[in-house]
């Protein structure tokens, strides 16, 4: 078997792009299987950077079969949208196939994300407001609306008719807000239907018998481990399954059609939106990494938040995800840090926390407990062998693997493809 799921190992935002990219150029297939127009994927080429957020990472070689899987929430306005943009750069979609059961973001969940973060003042989550959580609580409702549907004009306008009656009395009665218009948006999305037409497929079959072909399949992971619904920082979370589990779901394949997991965590952590954060510095290092490392949302354009690395956090990703591989990224924003800290446990009330607690407000009181090591100050940017770094950058990577018992088999040291060391 030549499958390989690629996953983020921290909040999202790893530098997932580039390593699909890497991956796509030997690759059948690239599968994205969960989220939705709320992740932001980078990938680099020359002075081009690609910005993809529906559109699997692998769309820029063309012999590779592009899927987004049934476990996608998809906006068609935003879909088409990046399509339009990309295209505008050269990228062809003859190579795009899109899941017939991937469920359809609508303007009711824009808007219900938008008013139920309002509503939740202090304690929102900080969410893209791109309907994400809405769109897969209607799922799970078993009143989503699916690209199925949307194809067929009256199966389409049933559904629309009957979910809208009851989201607009949500929306007028519980939260004050304005009624949204049926006719605007059946006409509206029916527009769309017929520019999705072509690219609709039950790609789960499809990807059976390219498994079985022993085919080259690539699993693109969106957000991080971290944001999942049930291992993540619940409630502070994305509503799906960034995790290696989650692809079976989300692209309707076995756990068996999955050989190799691999993991992609940044060389330090950041995270977007709220939520606790234990390693997170309020200080100069935070805003070297952020100015140095460009830690800004590729979605929402926000400051992301940073802190040192946390193998805590690493650890459980490598459980979770059952990971046999771990690419440490963006090593570089390191460079000129005269001490780097790594955070090998938490501690509270005198307590050792080996694993990750369960409980968010225990994690908000925990007290990272961190290992010091000497950092360097030589441009690695251009090493592409673990030999040519600086002796203390490889006593890091070395340090990292050990603490969370998986091998580092790859270091990215920038963010184009080539910037990359293979172990
Ligand atoms: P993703 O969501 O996991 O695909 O990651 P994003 O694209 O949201 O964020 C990663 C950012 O880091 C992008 O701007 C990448 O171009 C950039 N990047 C990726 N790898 C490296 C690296 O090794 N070094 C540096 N300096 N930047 C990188
Ligand atoms: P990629 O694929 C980083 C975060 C949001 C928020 C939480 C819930 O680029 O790594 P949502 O809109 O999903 O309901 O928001 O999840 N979030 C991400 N953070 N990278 C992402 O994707 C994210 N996708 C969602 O900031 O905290
Ligand atoms: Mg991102």
């Amino acid at each position: 078997m030549n499958t390989i799921a690629l996953i983020g190992a921290q909040w999202g935002d790893e530098g997932k792009g580039k390593y699909i990219d890497i991956l796509a150029s030997s690759a059948d297939y690239v599968v994205r299987a969960t989220g939705g127009s709320n992740a932001g994927h980078t990938v680099v080429r020359g002075d081009k950077a690609y910005k993809l957020h529906l559109i699997p990472s692998g769309i820029l070689y063309p012999d590779t079969v592009n899927i987004i899987g049934n476990g996608v929430v998809l906006d068609p306005q935003m879909v088409l949208a990046e399509m339009d943009e990309l295209a505008a750069m050269g990228v062809k979609f003859d190579n795009l196939l899109i899941d017939l059961r991937a469920h359809i973001v609508l303007p009711y969940h824009k808007e219900f994300d938008e008013l139920a973060e309002i509503a939740k003042g202090v304690n929102a989550i900080g969410t893209t407001k791109r309907g994400i959580g809405p769109c897969y609580a209607d799922k799970c409702d078993r009143i989503g609306i699916r690209l199925v549907d949307l194809l067929d004009e009256n199966t389409f306008a049933q559904k629309l008719k009957q979910n809208l009656q009851l989201k607009n009395k949500i929306i007028t009665a519980v939260y004050g807000g304005k009624p949204l218009d049926y006719d605007e948006i059946y006409t509206e999305y029916c527009g769309y239907a017929k520019r999705l037409q072509p690219f609709a497929r039950d790609t789960g079959a499809l990807l059976y018998d390219a498994v079985k072909a022993d085919k080259r399949v690539v699993f693109e992971g969106a957000q991080g481990t971290l944001l999942d619904l049930d291992s993540g920082t619940y409630p502070f979370v994305t509503s799906s399954h960034p995790i290696t589990g989650g692809f079976c779901a989300g692209a309707g394949v076995g756990p068996t059609a999955i050989k190799e997991c691999l993991g992609i965590a940044k060389s330090y952590t950041t995270r977007v939106g709220a939520g606790p954060f234990p390693t997170e510095l309020d200080d100069e290092v935070g805003n070297h990494l952020r100015d140095v490392g460009h830690e800004y949302g590729v979605t929402t354009g926000r400051a992301r938040r940073c802190g040192w690395l946390d193998t805590v956090i690493l650890r459980l990703a490598v459980r979770i995800n059952g990971l046999t591989a771990l690419a440490i990224n963006k090593l570089d924003p390191l460079t000129g840090l005269k001490t780097i800290k790594v955070a090998v446990g938490y501690e509270l009330n005198g307590k050792i926390l080996k694993d990750f607690p369960a409980d968010i407000s225990i994690l908000e009181r925990c007290t990272p407990i961190y290992e010091e090591f000497e950092g360097w100050t030589e441009d690695i940017t251009a090493c592409r062998r673990f030999e040519d770094l600086p002796k203390a950058a490889q006593r890091y990577v070395l340090a990292i693997e050990k603490l969370v018992d998986c091998p580092v088999t790859m270091i990215g040291v920038g963010p184009d493809k080539e910037q990359n060391i293979v172990r």
